[in-house]
């Protein structure tokens, strides 16, 4: 099978690019991936030589380019992480969300659409459900819960669930959608929480944690992610969505804590600054459809990964110096006003 996998070179997608060339060595996987500030070809080096995996540059917004490279590959599978994926960037700039997550959606459902692949699959996310009241513990994100978005991140994503069903509705596109809570592990960008927490906390410098920190994220390590949506293409069906989580509810400030006690540094790094615009509360994923469905598992522990996670960053020093070297000092002084 030729898989095309979109942001293969951010940090889920490249994730699943390793995944898949372990799991399934018989696939040859595409990576089409644009290479924005979060694109890092570094974290692919170990797989650029091998027989069945190439690289290829471009945008998936660009319908000329899109619909010339379907023609060229004959795509089996698609499987689109590529997006623009940073709520506090979205406030910012919300145009470029608009443009990659919907635009980029709706070129790939064209071309997957004229070229007849077998399955596309739309990898998004829990944030299109809004949030969840802190004081009820007992609600969680089903796949019928409404969306209803907080940010322009994740109101791009929304839109383009919708385009992706309504794809299967009207033509009958093959498609398949999973909505995930927040991810962790190796090779995530340092502007995300964790990473960014413990990138900072290495060199003892002070962690920005929005608001009073009371907010809940559901933590999922990157790996039972792509493992979900290997399942999701083996056995999903057409036209469904599946919710992927693995009840590690956690407030922001619990995570920092482990975060700060397991690297042997004080908490008197953590410092409360301005909350984040429209700042989602709690998010929590019910896991059942793809747990009873497709006999879905996650395979860690919020403890084992987290632990695992900070090890990866310890030893890869230099994958995350390179970034915080680059352009991204830049957006981090004047987000932080530092
Ligand atoms: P990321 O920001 O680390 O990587 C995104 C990748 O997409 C980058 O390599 C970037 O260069 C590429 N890209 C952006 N715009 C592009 C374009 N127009 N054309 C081609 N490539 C483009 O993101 P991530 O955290 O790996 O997230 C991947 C997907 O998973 C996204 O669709 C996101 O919405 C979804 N998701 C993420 C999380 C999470 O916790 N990170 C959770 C659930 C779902
Ligand atoms: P983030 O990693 O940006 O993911 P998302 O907003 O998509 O859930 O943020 C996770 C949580 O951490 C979120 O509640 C915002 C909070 N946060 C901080 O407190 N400080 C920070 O500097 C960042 C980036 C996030």
């Amino acid at each position: 099978m030729k898989i095309l996998v979109t942001g293969g070179a951010g940090f889920i997608g490249c994730n699943f690019v390793h995944y898949m060339l372990k799991e399934h060595p018989q696939d040859t996987v595409v990576n089409l991936d644009l290479l924005t500030y979060a694109g890092n070809l570094e974290s692919l080096a170990d797989v650029e030589d091998a027989p069945n995996y190439r690289f290829v540059k471009g945008d998936i917004a660009d319908m000329e380019f899109v619909d010339a490279l379907f023609e060229k590959e004959r795509f089996d599978v698609v499987v689109n992480f590529a997006a623009e994926t940073h709520v506090d960037r979205s406030i910012t700039d919300p145009g470029v969300f608009v443009r990659s997550n919907m635009m980029g959606t709706q070129a790939l459902l064209d071309a997957a659409r004229k070229y007849g692949v077998e399955r596309y699959h739309q990898v998004s996310t829990d944030e299109v459900y809004g949030d969840l009241p802190l004081e009820r513990k007992d609600l969680f994100f089903t796949e019928q819960t409404p969306l209803h978005t907080s940010s322009p991140y994740s109101a791009s994503k929304a839109g383009s669930d919708l385009l992706v069903l309504s794809y299967y509705r009207t033509f009958g596109l093959p498609v398949t959608i999973s909505r995930c809570s927040n991810n962790y592990g190796a090779y995530q960008f340092p502007e995300k929480m964790i990473p960014l927490m413990l990138t900072r906390a290495f060199y003892d410098q002070t962690l920005p944690v929005y608001g009073t920190g009371e907010n809940v994220r559901d933590w999922l390590h990157v790996y039972d992610h792509c493992s979900a949506i290997d399942l999701i293409l083996q056995k999903g069906r057409l036209g469904e969505v599946y919710n992927i989580g693995g009840h590690n509810e956690k407030t922001n400030l619990e995570v920092v804590r482990v975060i700060l006690k397991a690297m042997d540094k004080p908490e008197s790094l953590i410092r409360f600054v301005a909350d984040r615009k429209g700042h989602d509360l709690r998010y929590a994923i019910d896991p059942k459809k793809i747990e009873t469905e497709l006999g879905w598992k996650p395979k860690y522990t919020f403890e084992t990964g987290i632990r695992q996670t900070i090890e990866w960053y310890l030893e890869h020093r230099e994958w995350w110096q390179h970034i915080l070297d680059g352009e991204y000092s830049d957006y981090f002084k004047k987000m932080y006003k530092l």
